[in-house]
């Protein structure tokens, strides 16, 4: 089958390429998205096809060891993998163990500095150092969390959850009116 270049152009869309500084600090590269998560994931109205894209987006700006969401199952009342950036990682989640239920249940970040020290922690990757994790909340609730691991102790810090808040905000807002 040949593609004309003008259908070619249509299938490849691409919202934006990220163009950030291979020096950037990472204050500076939280600085540069902050406002550009609209534009970064453009229009696209499928909520799976801009969590997988967000997702990306971190994965290259950070280079994260692992950076991905987990999505409420109400129905099973779990959390289930949903659109993410590394190694293979656990499928589902439940309520009162782990990083991201601590998330879900409590709608707060969760900063962990040091996994070994965090209680109940689940290790998808026996590389992981450190984790933050953001809830994600639409009308009220919790409707996701963002999860991200880095191989390295003390990595992450409340400045994250602030550089990360635009992105969970922007995903929350919209939320409901994606499909
Ligand atoms: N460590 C998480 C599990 C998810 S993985 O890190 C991808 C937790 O304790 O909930």
């Amino acid at each position: 089958m040949t593609f004309r270049p003008r259908f070619v152009r249509y299938l490849c869309r691409m919202a934006e390429t990220l163009a950030l500084a291979p020096d950037a600090s990472r204050k500076q590269r939280y600085e540069a998205l902050s406002n550009r998560w609209k534009s970064l994931l453009g229009n696209e109205p499928n909520r799976m096809a801009n969590l997988a894209n967000a997702a990306a987006v971190l994965k290259e700006a950070f280079d994260w060891h692992w950076v991905g969401f987990y999505l409420v199952d109400k129905q099973r009342d779990e959390l289930v993998l949903g659109p993410f950036q590394g190694p293979l990682a656990c499928t589902r989640l439940h309520h009162g163990k782990g990083v991201c239920a601590a998330a879900w249940d409590e709608a707060t970040a969760q900063v962990v500095p040091n996994v070994h020290e965090f209680e109940g922690h689940v290790a998808c990757s026996s590389l992981t150092e450190s984790e933050l994790v953001i809830p994600i909340v639409s009308a009220d609730e919790v409707v996701a969390v963002l999860d991200i691991d880095s191989v390295n102790r003390d990595d992450v810090s409340a400045a994250d959850v602030a550089g990360l808040t635009p992105l969970v905000d922007f995903l929350g807002q919209n939320w409901k009116a994606w499909e």
